[in-house]
């Protein structure tokens, strides 16, 4: 079933458009007004994609495939790099391409993260869509217009915000993720569970196992959920000013921390789901989570299975300097989101390094040698 999802900004009144199904329309009959105006357009992907979808794109470009430019990035994380964003620019601008062009980005959130920021830059500003192709991406990644490339290996540390004129989420796309790949979309939908309503967690946690074996209609249900829960967030609060937006962060302080000290080996959502854990242990130690909801949220949390953090993780110098490159804490300060219970997530500024390395220390230990942090605590798994 195809759902459009039009979001209003509150603050500046433009409209945001998601379309979610599968076997969707080419572009150019879903936004014919962005190809008419457009004068060039790029198709930006990563290597991997190109290779499984060559003849799905042309597909989506619809009457727009010949004299559409393709540019290559790198698989993965190298495709967040300033070089990888200078050779974006300068390919369209030795193409001639003006302030009319379109560009489009297809691909994982690394790809949509890249030629967003592309798109925001190129003479200052050229209309994108985006073109998730991974669960991460259609659920979290290619949505609500965040951009970034990672600096000096912190995560996104520039970047802009800029809406994408349309979002596409086409579940043909998912059909060629592996169990890992779509693994690594979990992390993000557990925190959809733990950060919005009741129901948008009851069709998390009922659709999750299907989604994880690649069912269709889960994953369409899903990521239909999300988008729609995202972009009614992102339409409050774009610019992540208000806190309406900033939720949507738990986990991620702890998480870029561990993704950035495992070098890109661990995958983003499996970070975010490592980094969800050590918010609720925090949460527990600073009895920000009460006993009654212990067992609820982290049974949401070790029920989905994550690739083990690798020794580096647990260096807590490491650890405590990457995570003051929160870009809501001040410098050399820390601000974490915690949660008092499914649905209510509260920041807190300043936590002492003693507690911080404690929690980091509890996150290896069995169950049973984490004293202080909850009787209830369900984590069998683990
Ligand atoms: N901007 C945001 O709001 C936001 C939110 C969450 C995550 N992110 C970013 O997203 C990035 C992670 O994105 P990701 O998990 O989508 O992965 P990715 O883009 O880093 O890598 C995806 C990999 O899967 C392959 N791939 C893509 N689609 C495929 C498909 N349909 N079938 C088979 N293989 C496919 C690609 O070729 C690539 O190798 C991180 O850099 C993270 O910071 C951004």
């Amino acid at each position: 079933m195809t759902k459009t999802f039009l979001k209003r900004d509150i603050k500046t009144a433009k409209t945001v458009r998601a379309v979610c199904g599968r076997d969707l329309p080419p572009l150019t009959d879903l936004a014919p007004e962005l190809f008419a105006r457009a004068g060039h357009i790029c198709l930006a992907t990563d290597r991997g994609c190109l290779k499984k979808f060559k003849r799905t794109f042309k597909k989506m470009l619809g009457r727009r495939r010949a004299g559409t430019h393709i540019f290559v990035l790198p698989a993965g994380r190298p495709a967040k790099t300033f070089r990888a964003l200078e050779e974006l620019l300068s390919f369209m601008l030795k193409r001639g391409f003006s302030r009319n062009s379109l560009l489009i980005a297809a691909g994982g959130g690394s790809v949509t993260d890249l030629a967003g920021l592309a798109a925001s830059l190129y003479m200052r500003g050229i209309s994108w869509i985006s073109v998730p192709t991974t669960f991460l991406g259609q659920i979290d990644a290619g949505l609500g217009g965040k951009t970034a490339v990672d600096l000096a290996g912190i995560k996104n540390m520039a970047g802009a915000f800029y809406q994408p004129a349309l979002t596409v989420c086409d579940a043909a796309f998912l059909q060629t993720l592996g169990r890992d790949e779509l693994s690594a979309g979990a992390g993000e939908l557990v925190k959809y569970a733990l950060i919005g309503p009741a129901a948008l967690r009851r069709r998390v946690l009922k659709n999750l196992g299907r989604a994880l074996k690649g069912e269709t209609a889960a994953l369409v249900k899903l990521v239909s959920a999300c988008a729609d829960f995202k972009l009614s967030l992102t339409a409050r609060d774009e610019r992540d000013k208000t806190g309406v937006r900033e939720r949507l962060n738990f986990g991620h302080t702890a998480g870029h921390a561990f993704e950035s000290a495992s070098g890109g080996r661990l995958a983003h959502g499996a970070a975010v789901l490592w980094g969800m854990r050590y918010a609720c242990l925090l949460s527990i130690k600073l009895k920000i989570l009460k006993p009654a909801h212990q067992k609820t949220v982290s049974g949401i949390l070790w029920k989905t299975q994550a690739p083990p953090l690798a020794a580096k993780c647990f260096d807590f110098r490491a650890f405590h300097r990457l995570i003051c490159y929160d870009k809501k804490a001040g410098a050399g300060k820390n601000r974490f989101l915690l949660i008092e219970r499914p649905g209510r997530i509260k920041a807190v500024n300043n936590i002492a390094p003693g507690i911080l390395k404690g929690t980091l220390t509890a996150l290896r230990l069995p169950r049973g040698l984490r004293a202080g942090y909850g009787k209830n605590f369900c984590d069998k798994n683990f």
